[in-house]
């Protein structure tokens, strides 16, 4: 594995840097205060090809290898983590799931605009009674010859109000039990198709979290995505992916939140001396560095895999299990290093410890990660 990053992904990573520092940084504790949708900021990012980054150009995107998707996250969590996210879930559950699965005329028509950021999709698999046990599916899409009819609830769905295009997971023939599940495009302001309040959540309160609710929505028979029942290998193959992206959001919030405390550190001073002197809190920082190192080394090596075109299955669940542990623990440590100054908003600390729980529960909860992850190593000793 080659560690030195070329010339393209040192520009990507300085681009995503600018950025984050110029446009997201100034209002990031008031949408977060606010529940505030990053909207201006979203639209700048899809004109910088960071909603479609590895989505071939003919397509609208960026045409980028995967480590630059996870340069740029890092840079655009280490700011502002509900930015990452919205990223993330266009990028890895919407756009690269369609370029790998979805035919042609569906490309043109949805991807394309999805992966130049002319509007932003979403990724609807979770349901009241269907988060880690995925194959329990209780929304319904009935097979009514050119049409499907779609029914039930999706919940906790990322970017569920402001996307145009839902990637919604449903069973057509309960009898099937996973191999009876489809996945299917779906447009905001279809009949029926209605967005539940948006939810009140202790992190990443700048994205925008919904229920959908579908009561007989008719979804064209061209919007399934793949063969029937191909829905849930979809939703795994697509969760795969997507694990590199929040295993990069949670890198960010770490590598956030590590910078501050360590900046901050060399200037407090206490009991007569900078608080770097102290013992105490210099080991802090020291395994801060060290598990962020290692957590970014994962996620390195999940998307060096990931364009090589291997199984990405068991590396990608390793990331995201390690990268959400070490965003928890250094987020704790960095308001525990500012002290009281942590504790308030102004310093962003405790914003990043809020942030950070998310991503030891979505896209899989760091038990589900187990599960993939010692499926997976004992599959391989046989
Ligand atoms: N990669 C590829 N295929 C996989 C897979 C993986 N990681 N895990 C399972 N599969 C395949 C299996 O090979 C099997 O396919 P075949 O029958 O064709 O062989 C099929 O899926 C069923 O697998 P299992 O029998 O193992 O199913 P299970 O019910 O025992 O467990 C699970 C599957 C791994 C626990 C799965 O349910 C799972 O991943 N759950 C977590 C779901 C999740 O991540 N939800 C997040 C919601 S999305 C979100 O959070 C988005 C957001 O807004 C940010």
């Amino acid at each position: 594995m080659n560690f030195n990053l070329s010339e393209e992904q040192l520009m990507i990573q300085q681009a995503a840097r600018d950025f984050a520092q110029t446009e997201l940084l100034p209002g990031v504790i008031e949408r977060d205060n606010q529940q505030r949708f990053p909207h201006e900021q979203v639209k700048k990012m899809g004109q910088l090809g960071f909603l479609g980054m590895m989505v071939d150009p003919k397509y609208g995107g960026a045409g980028m290898d995967s480590i630059s998707y996870v340069l740029a996250i890092e840079e655009i969590a280490k700011v502002d983590a509900s930015a990452a996210v919205v990223m993330s879930v266009n990028n890895s559950l919407v756009c690269a799931g369609m370029e790998k699965f979805c035919n042609e005329e569906q490309k043109l028509k949805y991807l394309q605009p999805l992966a130049s950021g002319e509007v932003i999709g979403a990724f609807a698999l979770s349901e009241p009674e269907a988060g880690s046990d995925a194959t329990s599916q209780q929304t319904t899409a009935v097979d009514m010859g050119d049409y499907y009819l779609l029914n039930g609830t999706k919940n906790w769905i990322t970017n569920g109000g402001n996307a145009t295009y839902y990637i919604v997971i449903a069973q057509t023939d309960p009898e099937k039990k996973h191999k009876g599940i489809n996945a299917f495009i779906v447009e905001k302001g279809w009949e029926g198709f209605a967005i539940g309040p948006k939810e009140d959540k202790l992190g990443i309160r700048g994205s925008d979290t919904h229920s959908l609710l579908f009561t007989d929505v008719k979804v064209p028979k061209e919007n399934r995505i793949g063969e029937d029942g191909f829905g849930f290998n979809f939703a795994m193959a697509v969760l795969n992916g997507g694990r590199i992206g929040i295993a990069s959001q949670a890198l960010g919030i770490a590598s956030g939140a590590y910078e501050l405390s360590l900046k901050y550190a060399q200037v407090r001073k206490a009991f007569k001396t900078e608080i770097i002197n102290h013992q105490a809190i210099a080991f802090k920082l020291a395994d801060m560095a060290t598990s962020i190192m290692a957590a970014r080394m994962l996620c390195y090596k999940a998307a060096v895999e990931k364009d090589e075109g291997k199984d990405i299955s068991e590396i990608g669940a390793m990331a995201k299990l390690y990268a959400s542990q070490v965003a928890m623990d250094v987020s704790i440590e960095a308001v525990q290093i500012h002290g009281g100054y942590g504790y308030v908003k102004e310093y962003h600390v405790e914003r990043m410890m809020r942030d950070a729980k998310i991503t030891q529960i979505y896209e899989g909860t760091s038990e589900i990660q187990k599960i993939v992850i010692s499926r997976s190593i004992v599959k391989n000793s046989k």
